[in-house]
Formats: C-alpha cells, sequence, structure tokens
C-alpha cells in the first residue's frame, strides 16, 4: 500500500479486515515495527477519535507522533496557486508539505470539503496537492470525498456483529445507509465511503435518503437508493445513520416533510438491527438517546475499532518502506 486514501488503494478488503483483528487481540504485539520513523498527523479540521485513536495506533507501532492541528497551531495556509501573497496567508500548502517532508517518513491530513466549491471538493483540491507534493506515503484523515480509516472500522465493526460460525447464519447482512437530520450543511465523505466500502463486502447494501439528498452517483455506483426510510429499514441487519448535505444543489439542505430521525419505534421492523453512527452524533436530532444509549447501539465499537483500521493501514504502509 503505497497511500491511503479510498478503497481502491487496498489489494484484499478480506484480508485487511482479518489482520486488522487480528491486531485487535493483540495491539502491542509489533511494538518497533515503526521504530526510528515518523508519522505527522495533519488536522485542518477538528476530531476527536481520528486524532487519538492515530495516536495510539503509531505508538502501538512505535512510531514517533508529530500531530499539527493545522488550522489552530500553524501559519495561515494559501491553496491556490499563482496568488500573490499580499492577504491573509502567511504560508502555501507547497510550501508546507515540502517541509513535511523533511519531518516526516509518512504524512496524514485531514482536510474537510469546504462546502463552497462543489468543483474543488469534487476534484479534492487540498488532499490531491498532499499528493502531488508529499515524497512520503499519505493517509487520508478525512478528505472533501472520502473518510476510508472510517469505513475500514465500520467494516471491522460489521465483520465483528455477523460472526458466521457462531450462529451459523449463512445469508448475507442487510445493511442500510440512513441520512438523519441536522442543523447545519454536512459534507458526503462518510455516506460517500461508506457506500464504496459496502460495495467489497458481502453485505446487501441499501441507501435510504430524502429525495433531494441523493449522494454522487460516482460513489454509490449501482447501490440501490431509496427514499422512503420505512421501507428501507424493513429486515435491516445494521443501520448505519449518518447526515449529509444536497450534492446536486450543492452543500443545500432542501425542507424535508418527514421527520428521518432514527428512534426505537422505526427500528421495530428492522432484524433488531445494530446501530452505527461515526460520531459525533447530534442527540435526538440525528438518533433518539434511547437509540443510542439502547443495547443494538454499536457506536463505541465502532470508535474502539477506529484504532485497528489506523495500525493495519500504518502497519501496511510501515512495510513498503522497508
Ligand atoms: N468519526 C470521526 O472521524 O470522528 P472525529 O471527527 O472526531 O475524528
Amino acid at each position: 500500500m503505497k497511500n491511503f486514501t479510498s478503497v481502491y488503494d487496498i489489494d484484499h478488503l478480506r484480508d485487511l479486515i482479518a489482520k486488522a483483528l487480528k491486531i485487535k487481540k493483540n495491539p502491542l504485539g509489533n511494538p518497533t515495527k515503526g521504530k526510528g520513523k515518523t508519522i505527522g498527523l495533519v488536522f485542518l479540521n477538528s476530531s476527536l477519535r481520528t486524532r487519538l485513536s492515530s495516536q495510539i495506533a503509531a505508538q502501538n507501532l512505535g512510531l514517533n507522533v508529530l500531530t499539527l492541528n493545522a488550522a489552530q497551531e500553524a501559519w495561515n495556509l494559501e491553496f491556490a496557486d499563482g496568488t500573490v501573497m499580499n492577504g491573509d496567508t502567511v504560508e502555501h500548502i507547497k510550501d508546507a508539505i515540502e517541509v513535511l517532508n523533511q519531518y516526516c517518513d509518512i504524512i496524514a491530513v485531514r482536510c474537510f470539503a469546504g462546502l463552497k466549491s462543489k468543483e474543488d471538493d469534487v476534484k479534492e483540491s487540498i488532499l490531491s496537492q498532499f499528493l502531488k507534493h508529499a515524497k512520503v506515503p499519505v493517509i487520508s484523515l478525512e478528505s472533501a470525498t472520502r473518510h476510508p480509516l472510517q469505513s475500514l472500522a465500520d467494516c471491522l465493526t460489521i465483520t465483528e456483529n455477523w460472526p458466521f460460525d457462531k450462529f451459523g447464519i449463512n445469508r448475507k447482512p442487510k445493511v442500510v445507509l440512513t441520512w438523519a437530520p441536522h442543523i447545519k450543511p454536512i459534507a458526503q465523505a462518510v455516506g460517500n465511503s461508506f457506500a464504496e466500502w459496502m460495495q467489497q463486502m458481502d453485505v446487501d447494501f441499501l441507501i435510504a435518503n430524502p429525495e433531494a439528498y441523493d449522494l454522487d452517483k460516482n460513489f454509490t455506483k449501482d447501490t440501490k437508493v431509496v427514499h422512503n426510510q420505512d421501507e428501507a429499514l424493513k429486515n435491516a441487519d445494521f443501520v448505519y445513520v449518518k447526515n449529509w448535505s444536497s450534492f446536486e444543489d450543492y452543500a443545500a439542505m432542501p425542507q424535508v416533510e418527514e421527520n428521518w430521525m432514527l428512534t426505537t419505534e422505526k427500528l421495530k421492523s428492522t432484524n433488531n438491527a445494530k446501530v452505527m453512527h461515526c460520531l459525533p452524533v447530534r442527540r435526538n436530532l440525528e438518533l433518539s438517546d434511547e437509540v443510542i444509549d439502547g443495547e443494538n447501539s454499536i457506536i463505541y465499537q465502532q470508535a474502539k475499532n477506529r484504532i485497528f483500521s489506523a495500525q493495519v493501514v500504518f502497519s501496511e504502509i510501515l512495510d513498503e518502506l522497508k
């Protein structure tokens, strides 16, 4: 694995999941693998889980970790090429990345969608600069259109909760990604990414969202999309809840009449579904307290699995460096 920015950077998902779950059994089993190497974790946006799970994963491998909360602590970055920098921006992203090349053996970066220009976000205007200028492997900690470390953790969590051999279950689980309400425009990255990874998993996958909220077809591809949440939830084994803003009317929040918040009442038509959310979650807006705190919620297991998704990816990248 040279870089890790999407599911297309890995060869065999099933093997990667198996390796990650093996690491989970013994996270400190390879404590010197990263000895003498440095990973730079660059955050252009806020984070709790990604920052901490990546730090734990790196430390478990013996990597030196540099964490830069760039939006708060670094110079104000310029992203546009050819700009006369006589305004508020102090350092060009090109120069910042060239300097990171001097300090780091791996660069990991979080760079959310700006949600101002569809064109800039679709072309990954920031991540692409890292891929262009970095001379070391680049890992996405969530970019404008994808959140691959989250999706890998989601795959681990689904695998752990669909134990074929334990119960002799011999059918694919029905996995539903359902849109949820929010108070402000949120990027499509988690939904896009989850769709791409589910397409590679042995599951029956369905997306439910209001009409004006269809995700980009480049990510959903042939996945069935329905606009009726009740219909989608019937017999679901996993329900993944996430908000996103409109892709078509980019970053807008068209009015939705029905209440899409996931409640225990809505879960009654499912197959006792496990409930997932990447967090952070707006309680009693996206999901009810009762669902989040209920026995079918596996959201904290997902959060824990962020460590092992990061650790297996760092480990695979370290193999390439040797
Ligand atoms: N799920 C997730 O990426 O959480 P953070 O934004 O807190 O890192």
